[in-house]
């Protein structure tokens, strides 16, 4: 892990409530999912290419239409206001100032229209499918409005998963619904109308491609579910077990990307989260064959320790140790990796 996420982790942990603390760290489950994230990008090891002039490295990429300083964007997580008075606002500063994309949760503590005021790049909008499927299109409409340039339906969550640890999300009734609130009907009861929908489908994900920007499925751990995704109309497929949350002993995201590539064949892009946490770990995605990388909790522990600075601090720090990467490598852009960059054979899984 980078130093400097190392730190800012030490500090959210000083600073937060334990239980605060643990409702963003836990997994599901034993955790064993969550306990393995991080190691399987470190299993991997690179065969670098030498003499290749590397004094130029450019970490700047175009995902869909979106201009990124590096294929790292800030995964959707939920409830920031238990983090920092400002919540997604100042999340939404920090990774524009960065040159990154936040994905907006649907489970967000700020208006979605205020945090669209704050962002000064791209921004997407994740999306749940909730009991109340009117609900999920309310938010879904309001978003592509104020500017979202993609939807990314979480598709691993029928139900929420039970958690190892903490006490349920940090959040008054208030900030639970902050946007969804005014799309109860009367008399509605809130907790019944926004728990999850078990009865989700593919059609479910079509449904959702008629809001006129591209959506992502996130939470795919298999080629097979990949092909249907994109069958159903999906533009894009996020590899994610979701931090480890929902089904505990699922596959790490580094053991199931290669599956998912293979089936897309590059006709989509696939992006990839869970246990990302240095340059290095960026740079195995993408000689796996991810477009992208997504960080959930790193941003989290940022946002608690410094607000917005803290953000782009983390989002800069990872930019440029894939940049130190990729100049090690033998390589000057994310897009022109050497071939055969991993080695064939890596150390046994634990
Ligand atoms: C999440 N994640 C998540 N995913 C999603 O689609 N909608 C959401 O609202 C949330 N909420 C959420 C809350 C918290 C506290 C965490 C830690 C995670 C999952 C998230 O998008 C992502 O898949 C993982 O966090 C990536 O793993 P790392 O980087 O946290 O290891």
């Amino acid at each position: 892990m980078l130093r400097l996420l190392a730190e800012q982790a030490r500090t959210a942990r000083d600073r937060l409530p334990a239980d605060v603390h643990d409702y963003y760290a836990t997994g599901s489950g034993e955790e064993v999912t969550l306990g393995e994230a991080e190691a399987g990008w470190l299993r991997h090891r690179y065969r670098p290419r030498v003499l290749r002039d590397v004094s130029h490295v450019d970490t700047a990429v175009r995902l869909l239409d979106a201009p990124l300083a590096a294929p790292v964007l800030v995964a959707p997580t939920a409830f920031h206001g238990g983090l920092h008075p400002d919540g997604e606002v100042a999340t939404a500063r920090g990774t524009g100032a960065a040159g990154s994309l936040l994905v907006l949760s649907s489970r967000s503590s700020r208006r979605i229209e205020d945090v669209a005021a704050a962002a000064t790049g791209p921004w997407w909008f994740q999306v749940y499918v909730l009991a109340d499927p009117s609900l999920s299109r309310h938010l879904a409409r309001r978003a592509v409005a104020a500017g979202a340039g993609a939807l990314v339906l979480t598709v691993d969550t029928p139900y929420t998963g039970t958690k190892a640890r903490g006490g349920g999300p940090p959040v008054t009734d208030r900030e639970y619904l902050v946007n969804l609130g005014e799309h109860l009907a009367a008399g509605t009861d809130p907790d019944t109308a926004t728990s999850q929908d078990p009865a989700c489908t593919l059609d479910t994900l079509h449904d959702l491609t008629d809001q006129g920007v591209p959506v992502f499925a996130k939470g795919v751990l298999r080629g097979d579910d990949a092909v249907d995704c994109l069958s159903a109309g999906a533009a894009g497929i996020i590899v994610s077990n979701h931090g480890g949350r929902q089904l505990d002993r699922a596959v790490d995201t580094a053991y199931a990307l290669p599956d998912v590539v293979a089936a897309v064949a590059g006709r989509a892009p696939v992006l990839v989260d869970g246990g990302i946490r240095s340059g290095r770990d960026v740079l195995t995605a993408l000689a796996l064959g991810a477009d992208a990388v997504l960080l959930g909790r790193p941003i989290l522990w940022a946002l608690a320790a410094d607000g917005a600075t803290g953000v782009t601090a983390a989002l800069d720090a990872v930019r440029t140790d894939l940049a130190e990467a990729l100049a090690l490598a033998g390589a000057t852009s994310p897009t022109d990796l050497p071939d055969g960059l991993l080695a064939d054979t890596a150390p046994p899984r634990p």
